[in-house]
């Protein structure tokens, strides 16, 4: 890891393909720098039904709601900071929505490519600068960004450095350089990927980690290994198992106590298995690369994380990150 402990940085981006899991790592990272005494905004990009599931409430866009005793969600409209934006260049708000609600501009915005990201990521800057009420000087210790998934996620993260060559001079022109200063400092920001292990979301994975967070110049956190499917079987409980399998009497016997489920309930082992040897392998690209550490995150079972799931994978990103130490 790159400088410093993982939870000590101030901004934190979660990306990774589609249904890795971002939503929910993105969560418990939260969970886990709040238990070490952090105050935490957990800002998703856009509307997140899941995040309203597992706080099990209702997060109005662009509103801080403490949903946990010192963490925030925080849901990113980027129409929304746009308007907090003219509004404050403008000092009125009411003037700012009158212009931004302007037909011809409406248009104009739709067609121009970058403002979103841009509006998003100088929001997230404007969030990790905010200052306290009462003695402490910041208001969060930590950001973390549940960030759209990789193939959006990227060019989100790239979008300052290209418009760094395109406004030369301006109040936009400093701002943008104050966001891709926060994007590249090792030191205040890192980016963790999440994957499951199955052959798509580790190709992203690995090309997020070998081709485009180095020349981007931005940190790297840790890799997610998300749902790790560990084996039904050690070496001698396989042995038992394929003797049992291959015995017709006992599978006769089997078949006579639980005529319904019998052979599913062997269905489900073989699947199970084989998923699991899935897992290994795609683990194992994983884990022999060399950009970040890995964390493990087993498959919680029955398969959709509640806030209780994400306090379990809290405890367990902390103590690999105490162990990474
Ligand atoms: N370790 C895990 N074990 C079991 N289920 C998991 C695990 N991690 C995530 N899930 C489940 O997988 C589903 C997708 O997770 P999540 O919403 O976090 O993914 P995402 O990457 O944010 O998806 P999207 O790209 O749609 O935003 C959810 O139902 C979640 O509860
Ligand atoms: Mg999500």
């Amino acid at each position: 890891m790159e400088r410093g402990h993982l939870l000590n940085k101030r901004i934190l981006f979660m990306t990774g393909k589609g249904g890795a899991g971002k939503t929910t790592l993105a969560a418990a990272l939260a969970v886990a720098a709040r238990d070490r005494g952090k105050r935490v905004c957990l800002v998703g990009v856009g509307q997140s039904p899941n995040l309203c599931f597992i706080f099990s409430r209702d997060i109005p866009v662009y509103v801080e709601t403490p949903v946990e005793k010192n963490l925030t969600a925080f849901t990113l409209d980027p129409y929304k900071a746009l308007e907090e934006y003219v509004g404050l260049q403008l000092r009125v708000e009411t003037a700012a929505r009158m212009i931004l609600s302007n037909r011809l501009i409406h248009y104009f915005m739709q067609a121009a490519p970058g403002w979103r990201e841009l509006v998003t990521l100088g929001k997230i800057w404007h969030l990790h600068q905010l200052p306290a009420s009462g003695g402490r000087a910041l208001k969060f210790d930590i950001i973390v960004v549940d960030a759209p998934a990789t193939g959006h996620g990227l060019s989100f993260l790239r979008v300052p450095s290209i418009f760094m060559n395109i406004i030369r001079f301006g109040p936009m022109q400093s701002q943008t350089f104050d966001v891709q200063s926060m994007l590249t400092d090792k030191a205040r920001t890192a980016v963790c990927v999440a994957s499951t292990l199955e052959e798509m979301p580790v190709n992203e994975a690995m090309q997020v980690l070998e081709t485009v967070l180095t020349p981007l110049g931005m940190g790297l956190g840790v890799v997610f290994a998300n749902s790790v499917i560990s084996p039904l079987f050690n070496g001698q409980g396989r042995a038992e198992y394929e003797t049992l399998r291959a015995d017709t009497r006992a599978m006769e016997v089997l078949a006579g106590l639980f005529p319904d489920s019998g052979a599913s309930l062997f269905n489900a082992a073989e699947e199970r298995e084989k998923r699991a040897v899935q897992s290994r392998d795609y683990l194992e690209i994983l884990e022999n690369q060399k950009h970040a550490p890995v964390i493990r995150i087993p498959h919680q079972y029955p398969g959709r994380v509640d806030l209780s799931g994400v306090k379990k994978i809290a405890d367990i990103i902390n103590a690999a990150l105490d162990r990474e130490a």
